[in-house]
């Protein structure tokens, strides 16, 4: 870093940026939509809700009667893939390109609105074929390709639903997800490219359906990306080629109710199991193509937008998928690895499409400066013009340095807070408008109502400290959990009544800018992507060697955290089990197998006891202190006051060997 940058970053707290003139006089969103929404909250929904196509107009905004189960819009039909394909087809826009794509090895391919959407009506006619009708669910286990979009909007068109389970877990893992939601077709590919390699897919297909352990997947799609050779079920198996080969090009749109179930996607709560979270059609497409033009300022005539995410994640359905194509924007899909083949691959990306916006988590940008600003500097990356984070707290050191080196100094940076449950931004500063604050999300977006309160629920005055809670329903939350009512009521509007409590902390600063502090429950954020500690808990004491396990997120310069896992062996296992290393070895390979490579813990070590409350909970703050070598806090709730230093005289003692 340069004096210069080094300087602004200690002055960052007390730095704002604001709009430059040219940014404010070109931008969509301008000062008056705050007062808008404030004056009529809903209207303000339903006038967002009309930059969509509604095949039957909606009379009724919001129904809340039966909170927290919200319906918004709900006498109103539309389709969710017209409105992201068929009417800008029809409203003069075919040939604008939808999708460039880049593939890993550096091929190319680049859909028009016209092309994608014949090439989803065939899928829809494909999937018609096999039997998908509206409200049957469609697992999609694709790499970052075109076809994850196609089958995404071809289920969206039919009006089923589809589960997307992220590339990177393992085949237990979409085992899990396949059977909670009874899938009745998976879409998949032979494999992906990554880090220079062909990296199978179908495999971990094949192993979650054998011994017909889903018994309720009629048909396995399978597209060709790699080549490579993959086993074949005839009974199951089709060649996705072949369907659309033989799938016709014709396929109207019908209408659906607003509230039609659009998508499940299943992400880490405080407990073992995974919660499929349900988003339906009107509201959620709403406040996707609301945020998306205005938080992003996407002018689709001009712009060229990347958001990096990949579809397995909320931010991959919202802002690759229904966002950006209900906007008629253009964007980049990029297959890979951000390192493959040369460090530089982004900037090369940014610099042949000429990006103007630009989406990504900040463990991103904090690789990136790992790396050095010579990387970025090779490349012309003077198309860019607005720079957005997601996924958790962004530092910063990593703001400024994306802003200077990445932005150029030019570029707004809008560092988006929002869940898998929000559907869609919640936080936001908007372009144009905000004077922004390096590391605060700031204000929540213009028809959203968020407070932060104390312990007891009372709402915080500007300077204090406390959870970050949202007090009115929006168009996009989620609307429970698949198959679990009360676990959404249990989890998510019970700790502070009437109000939507989100698991995160949060400070609101004298200005009342809004400052998220990461999660307050059991619930890690690794490279800005969620897992529990008691789903990698369950995994770790699924070994027959573990009779119990603790695991806790460790603070970490790259990747956010890390999980960092303790476990207590069963006695007759000991001799069995050997060294601490081979432990180490055995069981990370074993977390890897069962949630998948995003989840192996940094380390897992072996001890004698857990620190326990009397009431027997572990004492996890205790156990973050040992992860992250710090010395250990106050220790009075502690049962057995000895644990610690048991557990510490180990891991001494082990370090010394
Ligand atoms: C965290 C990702 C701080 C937060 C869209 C939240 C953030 C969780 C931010 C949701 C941000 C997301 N600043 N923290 N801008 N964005 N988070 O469901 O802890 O994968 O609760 O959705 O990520 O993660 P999820």
């Amino acid at each position: 870093m340069t004096e210069n940058e080094t300087a602004a970053v200690f002055s960052a707290q007390e730095r704002r940026f604001p709009p430059s003139p040219d940014f404010a006089l070109q931008a969509i969103a301008q000062p008056g939509i705050y007062q808008e929404a404030k004056a009529d909250r809903l209207t303000f929904w339903a006038n967002q809700a009309n930059l969509l196509h509604w095949h039957k107009p909606f009379n009724h905004v919001l129904d809340w009667t039966n909170a927290p189960f919200a319906r918004w819009f709900h006498d109103g039909q539309l389709n969710v893939a017209y409105n992201c394909l068929d009417r800008h087809v029809l409203e003069g826009r075919g040939n604008r390109v939808a999708i460039h794509f880049e593939g890993e090895p550096g091929d190319t391919k680049t859909y028009t609105y016209a092309e994608l959407t014949i090439a989803v009506k065939k899928a829809a006619n494909a999937l018609t074929a096999l039997g998908v009708g509206q409200g049957d669910v469609v697992a999609i286990y694709l790499p970052m390709i075109p076809e994850a979009v196609i089958s995404m909007l071809a289920v969206a068109r039919i009006g089923a639903i589809h589960s997307v389970v992220f590339g990177g877990f393992s085949a237990e893992a979409l085992h899990t997800r396949i059977d909670d939601a009874q899938a009745k077709l998976v879409i998949t590919a032979d494999g992906g490219f990554r880090r220079g390699k062909p990296s199978a897919l179908k495999p971990a297909v094949d192993e979650a359906l054998s011994d017909g352990k889903c018994p309720s997947v009629t048909h396995v799609l399978v597209v060709k990306r790699t080549g490579e050779a993959t086993g074949w079920n005839d009974s199951l198996d089709i060649a996705w080629e072949d369907a659309m080969a033989a799938a016709s090009a014709e396929h109207e749109a019908q209408a659906y109710d607003a509230e039609n179930p659009l998508f499940i996607l299943y992400t880490s709560g405080t407990t073992g199991k995974p919660k499929g979270i349900l988003h339906t059609s009107g509201g959620y497409l709403t406040q996707a193509a609301y945020t998306h033009r205005n938080v992003f300022d996407l002018h689709p005539e001009t712009d060229v937008y990347w958001c990096t995410a990949d579809v397995g994640w909320i931010t991959g359905h919202s802002y690759v998928v229904y966002g950006p194509l209900a906007n008629g924007a253009t964007q980049v899909i990029y297959e890979g690895t951000p390192d493959s083949p040369h460090p530089g691959r982004w900037w090369e990306i940014i610099q042949k499409y000429k990006v103007s916006i630009l989406y990504t988590a900040p463990t991103a940008i904090r690789s990136f400066m790992k790396g050095g600003r010579e990387v970025p500097d090779a490349f012309d990356l003077s198309s860019l013009r607005l720079l957005g984070s997601v996924g958790e707290p962004i530092n910063p050191e990593a703001w400024m340095w994306y802003r200077d080196v990445i932005g150029g100094g030019k570029c707004p940076i809008v560092d988006t807070w929002w869940q898998t449950e929000t559907g869609a931004i919640m936080i936001s500063p908007l372009p144009g408008i905000t004077n922004l604050k390096p590391g605060s999300a700031q204000l929540a977006l213009p028809g959203i109502e968020m407070a932060v309160v104390n312990d007891d629920g009372r709402v915080l005055e500007p300077g204090h400290g406390g959870y970050l809670v949202i007090t009115q329903p929006w168009p996009s939350m989620l609307r429970g959990i698949w198959q679990n009512p009360e676990r959404y009521q249990e989890g998510y509007w019970s700790r502070f009544p009437t109000r939507y409590f989100a698991g995160d902390g949060a400070k609101l600063d004298n200005d009342g800018d809004l400052w998220v502090l990461g999660r307050v429950d059991d619930v890690m954020n690794v490279s800005g992507h969620r897992l529990s500690t008691a789903e990698l808990e369950s995994a770790l004491v699924a070994h027959e060697w573990v009779a119990e396990a603790a695991v806790v997120g460790a603070t970490d310069d790259l990747t956010g955290q890390t999980p960092v896992a303790f476990v207590i062996l069963r006695t007759d296992k000991v001799a069995e089990a050997g060294s601490d290393e081979n432990v180490n070895n055995v069981l990370r390979n074993h977390v890897t197998k069962e949630i998948g490579a995003i989840a192996k813990p940094r380390q897992i070590m072996v001890v004698p006891e857990l620190p326990k409350t009397r009431s027997g909970k572990i004492m996890r703050r205790l156990l973050r202190d040992v992860a992250e070598q710090r010395d250990i806090g106050d220790t009075t709730t502690l049962a057995d006051v000895g644990v610690m230093s048991l557990i510490t005289g180990k891991l001494a003692a082990g370090a010394a060997d």
